[in-house]
């Protein structure tokens, strides 16, 4: 959800901000916009458009202006539509001022009323604009010192913001902050970045500071300063960032999504190493794991769906009662949780604020919490006692892949980590599980050289009004995630049934022709049977069966073969030709594949 980019430094900053916001597409958005210093003391060079980059950088034609520092946006719509009014960057009366903002301001009604009546113009229908205006007079009160006006502003503002300014007055300076919405800061050599995350920036530089909550940052080219609210000057954490620029580029693939797709032996080979025999001190030093009465996992989306795969298996190999909770759901309930409690929240981005909203319910009740994160640096992690990041790598289309199955495997490494902590899993369980994590890698592998069929069938559905998904076990949760990247990439109803569940209900939706896709447990496990007769129970409704699994099911009308594996292990597997039929089935109904409609990758408010 919108993207920001700050530039400052030897470059002509169109070139730099535009790259920059082309990064950030992925996020999600449906307007863009730039502002750039190009004449000390005259009004800001802008310009911002409806819709996607394109229609920004048509609009643009060849100018390239000769400005050193300017700030750009990608705005996913929240108050106001999107139009090219509501667009930012916003500007104060003179112009001279400009603004871009991530985030919600929950007292922009009440701002707005004191603001006009102190003979501010607004033109917007946007929250944002009661912030430029605030932040105008307050930097006039402050003898035109952006950042104590910017500090100023902050302490006026509920709500979350990323914020970017800067004022013509001042060419070369930026002034950000930030609260439950990420900001990070690009330190280069002669030339500096703030941006919503690192791949605005990473073609740049590797060097990034991390920058905490109520935090105002303040660069030109060759300085940087962090402060607190009150002014008082802070040391920023600097990391290095562990991928380049080719890693959030698309390679020779048509999409991000089907790239990411075949990252996936990678991704998990890369999350697994040195882990399978037990997480190393330096991820566990700040946690105590032992007498934990109850494990709570919070999430969205996919991420949910990984948390339910590790309720099964923490359950199993550490026997401790783990409940799986929607963050949006959680801290409104006003659930039980105390110090016995280990809550585990999973998100890529790191940055999700219904996850971090649960996340700090728990904490502030003094439950200990263990993140599982891609995204160093980034919030949920910073707020964590520990957190175990997931080595996928930059995920850039919306719909999460290869994520998610880096998500199984740092399930599947909690359960054994707290069932060797609690005593629960003998040595030689646990060793056979690790070793079989060891073999998915190539097991993925082997699944994506065989997906090609999976192309001619989907487009035999493509048609359909519907399609459901069945699984038992862990292949449940996998059906609920097979169903939701169905219904992000071809805009379908597609819904994920626990087979058992059939019967009580939702075999009323089956009808002659309806396709539905069962999960079929491993052929050694007690539940296969079970999943068999409920593949009966379909068909004998006209149901047009595709069965995934280790072994041919002759009731289905067609097969696809996965490995044989772990019962546990199966999600990693079983999910991938879920995914290959969600990328086709968007590719055979002409959507958008890396940015679907209406979503967004990385969801900054509730
Ligand atoms: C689905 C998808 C979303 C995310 C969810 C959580 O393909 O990507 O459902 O899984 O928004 O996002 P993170 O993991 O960033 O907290």
């Amino acid at each position: 959800m919108c993207g920001i980019v700050g530039y400052t430094g030897k470059a002509l900053a169109l070139s730099p901000v535009l790259e920059g916001l082309r990064r950030l597409e992925y996020r999600g958005y449906d307007s863009a916009g730039i502002a750039l210093v190009v004449t000390k003391g005259a009004p800001l060079w802008i310009e911002k458009r409806a819709g996607k980059l394109s229609n920004l950088e048509d609009s643009l034609g060849d100018v390239i202006p000769d400005a050193h520092s300017g700030i750009g946006h990608t705005r996913w719509a929240t108050h106001g539509g999107p139009t090219d009014t509501n667009a930012h960057p916003h500007l104060d009366n003179e112009g001279k001022l400009a603004l871009i903002h991530n985030g919600i301001i929950e007292n922009y009604v009440e701002l707005r009323e004191l603001l006009e009546k102190r003979g501010h113009i607004f033109t917007s229908e946007t929250d944002t604009e009661s912030v430029v205006h605030l932040l105008s007079d307050a930097r006039k009160a402050h003898n035109g010192d952006l950042a104590a006006a910017m500090r100023e502003v902050c302490a006026e503002l509920r709500g979350s913001f990323t914020l970017l300014a800067i004022h013509a007055d001042e060419p070369g300076r930026i002034v950000g902050a930030r609260r439950n919405s990420p900001l990070v800061v690009g330190v280069g050599d002669g030339e500096n970045f703030l941006a919503s995350d690192v791949s605005a920036f990473i073609a740049h530089t590797k060097r990034a500071l991390e920058l905490g909550q109520d935090e105002v940052v303040d660069i030109t080219s060759t300085s940087i300063v962090v402060t607190d609210l009150m002014g008082n000057i802070l040391t920023p954490r600097e990391y290095e960032i562990s991928w380049d620029a080719s890693a959030a580029e698309r390679g020779g693939f048509p999409h991000f999504m089907l790239k990411e797709i075949y990252e996936q032996p990678k991704s998990i080979a890369d999350t697994l190493i040195g882990r399978t025999q037990g997480l190393n001190s330096e991820i566990t030093a700040g946690i105590n794991l032992e007498g934990i009465s109850k494990v709570v996992i919070i999430a969205c989306g996919t991420a949910y769906h990984a948390g339910l795969v590790g309720k099964y298996a923490i359950e199993k190999w550490a026997n401790v009662p783990v409940d799986v909770e929607l963050a949006s759901e959680y801290r409104y309930r006003e659930p039980a949780v105390d110090s016995s409690t280990l809550v585990i929240p999973i998100s890529q981005s790191g940055e999700t604020m219904d996850t971090l909203m649960a996340l700090r319910y728990a904490k502030s009740h003094g439950a200990r919490i263990f993140a599982v994160c891609n995204t160093n640096g980034s919030t949920i992690p910073r707020e964590s006692d520990a957190v175990l990041y997931t080595h996928a790598g930059p995920e850039i289309a919306v719909a999460s892949t290869k994520a998610f199955a880096t998500q199984l495997i740092a399930m599947y490494l909690l359960g054994l980590h707290l069932g060797r902590v609690r005593g629960a899993i003998d040595e030689k369980t646990s060793i056979e599980i690790g070793n079989e994590l060891a073999l998915l890698p190539a097991k993925v592998e082997q699944i994506l050289e065989t997906v090609e069929p999976l192309r001619s069938l989907t487009r035999e559905f493509k048609d359909s009004t519907s399609m459901l998904f069945l699984g038992r076990h862990v292949g449940y949760p996998t059906a609920l995630e097979g169903a939701l990247k169905l219904k992000e990439l071809a805009y379908m109803h597609a819904e994920g049934f626990a087979g058992g569940e059939l019967k009580h209900g939702p075999i009323a939706l089956i009808e002659n022709g309806t396709p539905v896709i069962a999960i079929m447990p491993p052929s050694n496990s007690l539940l296969y049977e079970k999943m068999v007769s409920n593949v009966q129970e379909v068909k004998a409704r006209g149901a047009v069966v595709i069965a995934i699994g280790d072994s041919d099911l002759s009731s289905a009308a067609h097969n696809i073969r996965i490995p044989t594996s772990h019962e546990y292990l199966q999600p990693v597997l079983a999910v991938v030709p879920l995914q290959v039929i969600a990328y086709e089935m968007a590719i055979a109904r002409g959507n958008d594949v890396d940015q679907p409609r209406n979503l967004a990758k990385s969801v900054t408010v509730e």
